[in-house]
């Protein structure tokens, strides 16, 4: 996810950019950069860290210039650094581009730029944008913002500038938003998302995919990407300035969840390529045959994600895999070595314990791997090798799109395993990985139906225990449902493995206890089912979580929640959307402070 913002009109634009900016920060936040069309020449300015260092750098040099893109960065590819900050140029500083979203094919596009004798002085995916608008420009900015967008692969919105054309912006939308304010006096505004220009304007353009934006002082019109013009409503925006900023959303909470499926197809996009492919890996059979043994560790959902990683491995590559809390790995001296691969999990890079855990096991020689959501982050910087999740900025405490991205990406790079190391036949690998590009549209499905949990939340929200149980995959979704409702609704809610409810817990459960069960795993239905019956017999109120078509359940239970069939290693992608849904509505119902849960912080960077 980054921040974009346009402006052009009569107005300096440095002010609406920096405003806008300081409005979007919340998309992203390891650098930006402003780039302002003064006449003579264009004005650039960047600065890596916060939108703070940005208008540090500006405080006593303000370009006059009326017409300007913005950009506030959320590091896909190459690190956060002043170079890397957007927006980024051809050759000759002529155009200037803005990008949100991933680039798939630049790496080819920059081999031929480069043999074309294109200069690049970026890591970035982006800046092949520029270099190609520069090759195509023949004096005419839509006709070459086209043939630019004909040859580009990915998702992207895209803002460009031109030297040549001081009376234009042109924007353009693939799978990430972009929206033209109509601003009142001979100016217009463009930015990802409405808090950007809701101080300036209530009337607006929303961009669809396929849409070219022509944005002049006056004017505002749509090409198709064939050209042919677009005639596009007015959208009056009603929210007030602090719903926009969440999207419309209560809560950050909610608009995460809401973002999984778009935040599991964009970790997804870029490893799939026929197989399974991590160019930032560049494994073979003799690396990964030089492990013995696999320790994934981490803390709190991050730690619940690493459980499910360990049956991806185990089952799909046949290696040993532990999984450890970060605050317990490195003071019981543990057993590694240099054939041990490490990997760490953590959404923000920055978790003190998992950054200690890694620390440690590089000293003891192990390999090293980090899955992330933040580039340059210092786990990412400390890791030998990084894999990134593509979940955008995570700002609500309890964390869910980190979740369900960590999960997704554990399972293709155990899948990316399994393909070095024939581990499991190449027809079994085409079959998960047409399941495993079904998976946004089934969170979507899942999604779609939260009325029935809104119920279970308001019936249930005021119970001071819940339990949540399940065998295999299901109990690894259990202790993560169970942590979201403790963490935001502060009901005490703990998770079992079913198989252990007789081993003591079963004394507490008794008349009107909520008990979550989830029976998704094909290979140990009878087993959960018998420890359903074991609950229901004590008069407990049990609500199940089902894949579809699974309907000889209801008769066991108080309400069944389905989600959508699919292989039972990648349905803890869509049990546990409910549990999350669960949780968020428990806490509404108890009014509690969804965003900002009492004693606890979004990144833990002390031990
Ligand atoms: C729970 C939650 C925490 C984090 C944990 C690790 O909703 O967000 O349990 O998962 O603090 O954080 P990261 O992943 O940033 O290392």
């Amino acid at each position: 996810m980054c921040g974009i913002v346009g402006y052009i009109g009569g107005k300096k634009a440095i002010d609406f950019l920096l405003d806008g900016l300081t409005k979007l920060e919340y998309r992203g936040y390891d650098s930006a950069g402003v780039a302002v069309n003064c006449g003579e020449n264009i004005f650039v300015e960047k600065a890596v860290g916060r939108l703070d260092s940005l208008k540090e750098k500006l405080k006593n040099n303000l370009p006059v210039g009326t017409i300007g893109i913005g950009h506030t960065r959320w590091a896909t590819h190459g690190r956060p650094s002043d170079l890397n900050a957007h927006p980024h140029s051809d050759c000759h500083k002529n155009f200037f581009v803005v990008h949100n979203g991933i680039i798939e094919n630049y790496l080819q596009l920059k081999e031929q730029l480069i043999a074309k004798g294109h200069k690049f002085i970026s890591e970035t995916d982006t800046e092949v944008v520029a270099h190609l608008l520069e090759e195509n420009y023949h004096g005419d900015f839509v006709l070459a913002v086209r043939d630019v967008l004909a040859k580009i692969e990915g998702s992207y919105s895209l803002l460009f500038m031109s030297k040549f054309d001081p009376d234009t912006l042109i924007a353009a939308k693939q799978d990430n938003p972009l929206i033209i304010g109509i601003g009142k006096d001979g100016e217009n505004f463009i930015a990802s998302d409405i808090p950007a220009i809701i101080p300036f304007t209530r009337q607006t353009y929303i961009l669809n995919d396929g849409d070219i934006a022509i944005v002049k002082k006056d004017s505002i019109s749509f090409v198709n990407r064939q050209g042919l013009p677009i005639d596009k409503k007015i959208f009056h925006v009603k929210w007030n300035a602090q719903a926009a900023e969440k999207g419309g959303y209560e809560h950050f909470m909610l608009k995460e969840i809401n973002e999984q499926p778009k935040a599991v197809r964009d970790t997804i996009s870029p490893h799939l390529n026929g197989k399974v492919t991590f160019n930032e890996l560049n494994w073979n059979a003799d690396f990964l045959n030089d492990i013995n043994k696999i320790y994934i560790v981490a803390c709190g959902t991050a730690y619940h994600a690493g459980l499910v990683g360990k049956f991806y491995i185990e089952k799909l590559v046949r290696k040993l895999v532990e999984v450890d809390l970060a605050s317990e790995f490195r003071y019981r001296n543990p057993i590694v070595d240099n054939k041990t691969l490490v990997i760490v999990v953590s959404q923000s890079g920055e978790t003190s314990d998992t950054l200690a855990a890694l620390k440690e096991s590089k000293r003891l020689g192990a390999k090293t791997l980090a899955v992330t959501n933040v580039v340059g982050s210092s786990i990412a910087r400390e890791a030998e090798f990084v894999i990134h999740t593509a979940a955008g900025p995570e700002i609500a405490v309890a964390s869910t799109k980190a979740y369900t991205t960590q999960l997704i990406s554990m399972f293709m790079l155990a899948l990316y395993m399994a393909q070095i190391l024939k581990s499991v036949p190449a027809e079994e690998i085409e079959r998960l990985i047409k399941l495993l590009k079904k998976i946004p549209a089934q969170i979507s499905e899942t999604l779609s139906d939260v009325e029935p949990i809104k119920t279970f939340a308001q019936m249930y929200g005021f119970n001071d225990d819940v339990f949540y149980i399940g065998r295999s995959l299901d109990y690894c979704v259990a202790l993560e449902g169970a942590l979201k409702l403790k963490e935001i609704s502060y009901i005490h809610a703990e998770a079992y493995a079913s198989g252990e409810l007789k081993h003591g817990t079963l004394a507490l459960i008794v008349e009107g206890v909520p008990v979550i069960a989830l029976a998704t795993q094909k290979s140990v239905y009878e087993k959960t089912l018998s420890n359903i019956k074991e609950v229901k017999a004590r008069d407990a109120i049990v609500i199940g979580i089902a894949a579809a078509g699974n309907t000889s359940l209801e008769k066991y239970l108080d309400h069944v929640i389905f989600v959508p069939e699919t292989d039972e290693l990648l349905i803890p992608l869509l049990a546990v959307v409910p549990l999350q849904l669960l949780a968020y509505y428990a806490a509404i119902t108890r009014g509690c402070d969804v965003d900002k849960p009492r004693n606890l912080a979004k990144s833990v960077t002390v031990e």
